[in-house]
């Protein structure tokens, strides 16, 4: 085993990592010749798949200009471009703050939040609240307003801050904040498709609903969309299914198309405006990294061709396919199914019930990597019908009765 430490993972028992030596397309080449379907986009980022040559001319333009400057007291047309064209896309949330990833952009809207009532003159807002079975990052600070219980929460538990939280429920969410908003800076949640913590889904009925709680309750919103931003349920933005505007929105992951990390923490002008006036009103960040210039480009590319390929049409079309492959299947070991925007899921009965299956899925062309209880397929926007339907298949084939599954369950 190499020194690399690797994410998530006991370094003892771990199996060896499987080996990319090319990606091309929506195919990991690994150096034993073998080629993988990603069906995850390596942890749902790289939603052009791999080796896109447009991406890959307009980093290589940027790379003759400059790679990076740092942004304070310095700006660059990259990143003022991109700044616009975000707040293009979304309605009401003029103002930019770029970090270098998810979970930093997170940190950045959590701090945005905390120093806007500051800067109102409004004091004891320093609390969250947050959904069960949420995930924001592995900083610290989102590490708090993540899962307090199934999530990393509980190995931290005295090191992190205390937030609240609430199920999708609009009555526990009044509950709490007739109680505690005066202690609640912002309300932070992943719209509609909950990722991390286990592939949830919600209405956007409750987002509509938690968005005229926070009005009434004098909380800020703050919408997670790192893992939902760029189309994968269905939209551009998550938010947009309940019509909502959030304060404060995080984006990441597939803004680069999944090339550089760049997040981009957009606010509202009514929390930007909080911060004018005195010196001290001024918002308190500002990563090495923010606003990098390839980053940028990348991203600036990434969303000329998710405009110009009509990706939303792409998206339509995933959902036809893995609603038709994957809402009526029934198995042995399964606890359901489900389907959202370009995110199909299988839920087992336990974690027991889908091991092996990232070994029966690699050995037969398909890159899975399950967690919890859930095997799920998150493709790149350019992945073929056949290709699709291909990733489905080998899915449901593992559960099948008679399928090689036994003999894969003794590896991890
Ligand atoms: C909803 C959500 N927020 C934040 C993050 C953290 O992003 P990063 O891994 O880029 O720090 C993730 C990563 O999976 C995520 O899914």
């Amino acid at each position: 085993m190499s020194c690399l430490w690797f994410p998530y993972a006991q370094m003892q028992t771990m199996p060896l990592p499987l080996k990319v030596a090319r990606a091309e397309g929506v195919k990991l080449c690994l150096e034993n010749g073998q080629e993988l379907i990603d069906a995850i986009s390596s942890w749902w980022c790289a939603i052009h798949g791999y080796n896109n040559k447009e991406i890959n001319a307009a980093l290589q333009e940027q790379m003759q200009k400059f790679s990076h400057v740092m942004l304070g007291g310095l700006t660059h047309e990259p990143a003022e471009r991109l700044a616009e064209k975000l707040v293009s896309k979304t309605q009401g949330l003029n103002h930019v703050f770029f970090a270098d990833s998810g979970s930093v952009g997170m940190e950045v809207a959590m701090k945005m939040a905390v120093q806007f009532w500051k800067n109102n003159g409004v004091e004891g807002k320093y609390k969250f609240a947050a959904l069960y079975k949420g995930y924001h990052g592995d900083t610290t600070g989102v590490m708090s307003i993540g899962d307090p219980e199934e999530g990393m929460h509980h190995l931290f538990k005295g090191f992190l801050p205390k937030q609240f939280f609430i199920n999708p429920n609009l009555n526990e969410m009044e509950s709490l904040f007739k109680e505690h908003s005066k202690e609640i800076a912002a309300f932070a949640c992943e719209p509609l498709l909950q990722g991390a913590g286990g592939f949830n889904f919600y209405s956007p009925e409750f987002l509509k609903g938690a968005i005229a709680l926070c009005k009434k309750y004098n909380v800020l919103f703050i919408a997670d969309e790192i893992a939902t931003g760029f189309g994968r349920t269905g939209t551009m933005f998550a938010c947009e299914q309940a019509g909502v505007q959030p304060d404060i929105m995080v984006l990441g992951k597939a803004l680069t198309g999944g090339y550089l990390g760049l997040s981009a923490t957009l606010a509202s002008t009514h929390v930007y405006n909080s911060f004018l006036g005195e010196s001290e009103k001024a918002f308190m960040h500002g990563p090495t990294f923010m606003g990098n210039a390839l980053a940028c480009s990348a991203a600036l590319a990434s969303l000329e061709i998710f405009e110009r390929e009509n990706y939303l049409q792409k998206i339509a079309r995933i959902n036809e396919i893995l609603e038709e492959e994957l809402l009526n299947f029934e198995a042995r070991g399964v606890k359901e199914t489900r389907v959202l925007g370009a995110c199909g899921v299988i839920e087992t009965l336990s974690e027991k019930d889908h091991k092996g299956i990232q070994e029966f899925a690699a050995e037969r062309g398909v890159w899975l990597r399950p967690f919890l209880n859930v095997v799920y397929t998150m493709p790149p926007y350019i992945i073929s019908e056949k290709e699709l339907r291909k990733v489905c298949r080998v899915m449901k084939e593992f559960f099948a009765p008679g399928s090689t599954h036994a003999q894969c369950c003794n590896v991890v």
